[in-house]
């Protein structure tokens, strides 16, 4: 009888410790809900003193086909080699971006440029004089060496030469072009703090060079030159009034003027998807200041009584106007680069919080104030109420 006993006691231990040691392994797999799963090499690499060995063992990763993140100026990037499609067919994989949606190649000189591109017209050359390496990407007629797969079956393709020096030297050294969409799950606030991005695609791609924070915070501004006069496709890191600045004139595409319209097809295929979203359902209010404060206030009442986690998403100058929730603010309204730079942390933040919702002041339409209030609205899916 005893002898029974123990038996069973190790029958029971040896099934626990075997429960134990497959949660221990399932644990160890994060985002395996759709796949892919792969070992992640983390790669640190300080931005101030960057180890040329470190960047080498990236850039050889891009040459023989992997997928590796790696910060630029804008937000993090998760970069292949945009000559090889099925190197770019992982990048497709590990994000779960839709096949329509064409990426940006990402080049260390100018001189990268002719080789992916049927011509360069001469205002993309004044605007690469100006902006590059910088935040703005240029939509070329392409040439066949361009994957179908790269542009989504586009006849044109975008191309960026990045300001970063781990992007550019990783670029340089891997000695591809390397197509980068920005580097969360697709869906989700693009990466601007390499922590967003381990967050996202641990598991999902070779490497991730982590450096420090994204200094733009938003993506680059996409600018089509194949016309006469260029065409912002998606405001960003430079503005239209520095376009016109630079060559004298630029329009938007009147789609993203009329982003309340679902008549409209933006000629940028990614500007149609729902995007950058905060776990909650996001609300922007717009109006003065006086009144979106008071209205915010008073909603944030009704929903704390209704038992809801509130987050409230402000400024500087109007953070003590509030009390009670989850409340953030953005930075001080003076320097809207940095209400820029910070927006998309600060909706993971929110994430974070596991709030329930989330309500947004609505912010200046000037500058790069334009590309924030398009991601703003984007991530509320259009959720904006005029007060
Ligand atoms: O700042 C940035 O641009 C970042 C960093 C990593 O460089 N990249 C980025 O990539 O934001 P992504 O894939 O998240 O956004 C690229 C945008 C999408 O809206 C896409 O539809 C558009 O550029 N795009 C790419 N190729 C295009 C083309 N040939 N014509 C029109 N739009 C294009
Ligand atoms: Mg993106």
């Amino acid at each position: 009888m005893g002898l029974f006993y123990i038996h069973t006691y190790l029958i029971l231990e040896f099934a626990l410790k075997l429960y134990i040691m497959l949660m221990m392994y399932l644990s160890e797999r994060p985002n395996r809900v759709e796949g892919v799963y792969m070992k992640t090499k983390i790669i640190n690499i300080d931005d101030n003193n960057i180890n040329a060995a470190l960047i080498k063992e990236a850039a050889l990763i891009l040459q023989g086909g992997g997928t590796v993140a790696f910060p630029t100026e804008t937000v993090y990037g998760l970069g292949a080699n945009a000559l090889d499609p099925t190197a770019v067919s992982k990048i497709f994989a590990a994000k779960g971006r839709p096949s329509d949606n064409p990426l940006i190649v990402h080049v260390a000189d100018t001189r990268d440029v002719e080789p992916l591109v049927d011509h360069i017209p001469e205002i993309a050359k004044r605007l690469m004089k100006a902006f590059w390496p910088g935040p703005l990407t240029l939509i070329f007629d392409k040439n066949e060496n361009v994957p179908a797969s790269v542009t989504a079956g586009l006849g044109t393709v975008a191309v960026r030469m990045p300001s970063h020096p781990i992007a550019r030297q990783l670029i340089r050294m891997s000695g591809v072009p390397v197509a980068a969409p920005s580097a969360n799950l697709s869906g989700k606030p693009s990466p601007t703090s390499s922590e967003h991005v381990v967050n996202d695609l641990t598991g999902r791609v070779d490497a991730i060079v982590c450096g420090k924070a994204s200094d733009v915070g938003l993506e680059s501004t996409v600018l089509d030159v194949t016309g006469e006069v260029p065409v912002i496709l998606r405001p960003g890191g430079v503005t239209k009034e520095e376009v016109v600045k630079a060559v004298g004139a630029c329009t938007i595409d009147p789609a993203l003027e009329n982003i309340m319209s679902k008549d409209m097809t933006p000629k940028s295929p990614g500007m149609k998807y729902v995007h950058y979203a905060p776990e909650a359902d996001l609300y922007v209010y717009e109006g003065k200041a006086k009144s979106v404060i008071a209205h915010i206030g008073h909603l944030n009442t009704q929903y704390e009584a209704q038992g809801l986690k509130v987050g409230i998403m402000t400024c500087d100058e109007h953070i003590d106007a509030y009390t009670t929730g989850v409340i953030k603010s953005l930075g001080s309204i003076k320097d809207m680069n940095m209400l820029a730079a910070n927006l998309f942390a600060v909706l993971r933040d929110f994430d974070k919080e596991e709030v329930d919702i989330i309500l947004s002041e609505g912010f200046p339409q000037e500058g790069i104030g334009h590309a924030l209030m398009n991601r703003l609205l984007k991530a509320a899916g259009h959720r904006v109420v005029k007060i």
